[in-house]
């Protein structure tokens, strides 16, 4: 609960100001789709293409935040709806910045996701559907953790024994499967020229 006494400090150098200045126009492009479905990877194949375009970026990613930000938060629905909170504010911060921020995240519950769509200004909040069927994502495993819920080792996991809501109207599909990540990646930066978030540098 915020208390009442704290009012937001409007800066001489606003957001405007520092996204003009990286010739882009921010944006949160949130990854979200199950465990193995490929969000992290096609998340920095995208930043590579941009940054090679001379963009200015940044990607938070399910693995890593949970070792520090969010060290604190285990995989119950009280938790993930924590942990993807928290990372939505610090990605509101980032925008606030100017930068692109990419997030992949499972964030399976679909007013979670509503939550940060709402908290953004108009046209910043990307939704990046990785479409892959379970049965895929559980052959690919690549961290051995479907293994490990199917002997028993390890509950509450998304697709399995945790649900994953899957998203209605994402600005972006990609069904993740016999495709390479580099037409995966395109995918999303032919949204990102089409919708005019990438002014060229002038
Ligand atoms: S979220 O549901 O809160 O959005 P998040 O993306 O941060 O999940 O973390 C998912 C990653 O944590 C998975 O890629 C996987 O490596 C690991 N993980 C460990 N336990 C679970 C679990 N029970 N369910 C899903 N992912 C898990």
């Amino acid at each position: 609960m915020r208390n009442e006494n704290v009012v937001w400090h409007q800066h001489g150098v606003d957001k405007s100001i520092r996204s003009d200045m990286k010739g882009q126009k921010p944006c949160l492009l949130w990854f979200t789709g199950l465990s193995a479905s490929g969000k992290s990877t096609v998340a920095s194949a995208v930043e590579v293409r941009l940054a090679e375009r001379l963009h200015h970026t940044y990607l938070m990613d399910g693995d890593n935040v949970r070792y520090g930000l969010c060290s604190d938060l285990g995989f119950g629905k009280g938790d993930r709806v924590e942990n993807i909170r928290r990372v939505g504010e610090v990605a509101n911060l980032m925008l606030d910045a100017g930068l692109i921020v990419l997030t992949a995240f499972i964030s399976p519950f679909k007013s979670n996701r509503k939550m940060i769509r709402d908290m953004l200004v108009g046209g910043e909040f990307i939704e990046v559907y990785i479409d892959v069927p379970l049965d895929v994502c559980e052959k690919r495993d690549p961290k051995g953790l479907y293994k490990r819920v199917r002997e028993g080792e390890l509950k509450n996991f998304t697709g399995i024994d945790s649900p994953y809501e899957i998203p209605e109207r994402p600005e972006i599909r990609i069904a993740n499967h016999g495709i390479s990540v580099d037409v995966a990646a395109h995918q999303v930066i032919d949204y990102l020229d089409a919708h005019g978030y990438l002014k060229p540098v002038v």
